[in-house]
């Protein structure tokens, strides 16, 4: 793995570095989204915020911006939470004790793992949706994969293939270095990645096919077993972008809750067999408009929440009375600025298609 890893990993920005504030930011935003969509935030946040102090002090907004569109926005507050700890109980270094790392806000038994090995070359443990695939096809683990059971077997093989790494990874002749502990990691990492991928594993260029339990059975398909999924749930949500003098009413969502403190356009959820969706919204959301025109669909998904969003442009019918802090008229080359969650960026991009966001 290690000899496969030197030549094949890719070369990805957060490889270049060993600074743990580096690392765990781009640990941080690659759980559950891809590396592709990751890149470019990952670059912008490190020119932003380049240190540990500069998180700490910066203002919620800020972080809020530049995680905009990457979702799950706990994950961003937990990372200013954290910085904020580190630099007032650790001097502002980022701690390398796996036990007071993973006290931290947001850093789980996998982050600490991730940092601690990639960072620090420490022999702990990584546990992944693709650590697990490898894991379990190699090994031949049947049983089902989400299973405590079977995570509790898996965290400790993944624990002594690291170990094994920094006590027996040593005169290796894999070229980059001798950071075992790092590389082992990542290339069950990158090898759940690039080649044993959940449908068609490429085990022609596996370096672990000689030796790989469910390739010499014949039981790919089968492994990971994985418990049937909780079934989808279907939304819809009506949302109006509603112009006055070029301006666009917008509000902010309050603490707590989903996408707390992320701007929205106004919006309501209507029943899926809703006859006129666009009116009970409307009556949701006590608004006082006239005609609108639909300018089109956004379609996302969530965790268990198939969501589809109908956009409406249109104009209120009288000048509405004074808007609460939460609310505001926004001119469309601030719109750019708010954090919105990506659906709602998804509206502003609807509207510059349509040429509405001229002034
Ligand atoms: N996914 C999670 N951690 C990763 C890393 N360090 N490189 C690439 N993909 C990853
Ligand atoms: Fe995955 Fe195939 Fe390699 Fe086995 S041989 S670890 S199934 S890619």
């Amino acid at each position: 793995m290690l000899q496969w890893y030197a030549e094949h990993a890719r070369d990805l920005p957060w490889r270049r570095t060993q600074d743990p504030y580096a690392i765990w930011i781009s640990e941080i935003m690659l759980q559950q989204t891809q590396v592709k969509t990751v890149l470019p935030y990952w670059t912008r946040w490190m020119r932003r915020l380049p240190d540990i102090a500069s998180l700490a002090r910066s203002r919620t907004e800020t972080v809020l911006k530049l995680w905009a569109g990457l979702g799950y926005y706990s994950r961003a507050r937990n990372l200013k939470r954290a910085a904020e700890l580190i630099l007032q109980n650790h001097d502002g270094e980022f701690p390398r004790d796996p036990g007071i790392m993973a006290k931290l806000p947001g850093i789980g038994r996998y982050t600490t793992g991730a940092i601690c090995s990639i960072a620090f070359n420490q022999p702990t443990p990584i546990l992944d949706g693709n650590v697990i695939r490898v894991l379990t096809r190699f090994f031949g683990i049947l049983e089902d994969s989400g299973a405590t059971t079977t995570r509790t077997r898996l965290w400790k093989i993944a624990g002594q293939l690291v170990t094994l790494a920094s006590t027996q990874g040593i005169g290796l002749k894999h070229t980059s270095t001798t950071r075992h502990c790092a590389d082992l990691n990542q290339s069950l990492m990158e090898l759940g990645a690039l080649i044993c991928s959940p449908r068609e594993p490429n085990c022609g260029a596996c370096p672990l096919q000689a030796r790989c339990a469910a390739h010499r059975a014949n039981m790919i398909p089968q492994i990971p077993a994985l418990k049937p999924k909780a079934a989808m749930r279907s939304r819809l949500f009506v949302a109006f972008a509603i112009s006055r003098d070029g301006c666009f009413l917008v509000q902010k969502r309050s603490e707590g809750g989903v996408n707390a403190q992320l701007w929205e356009f106004p919006n309501a959820e209507c029943l899926e067999d809703e006859p006129d969706p666009e009116n009970s919204a409307r009556l949701t959301l006590g608004l006082e408009l006239g005609a609108s025109e639909r300018i089109g669909t956004i379609r996302h998904t969530i965790t268990r929440n198939r969501i589809r969003l109908e956009v409406y442009h249109s104009k209120p019918s009288h000048d509405p009375s004074g808007t609460s802090p939460l609310t505001r008229w926004c001119p469309p080359s601030k719109l750019a600025q708010l954090p919105f969650p990506s659906a709602h960026r998804k509206i502003v991009e609807l509207l510059a298609n349509r040429q509405l966001l001229r002034t």
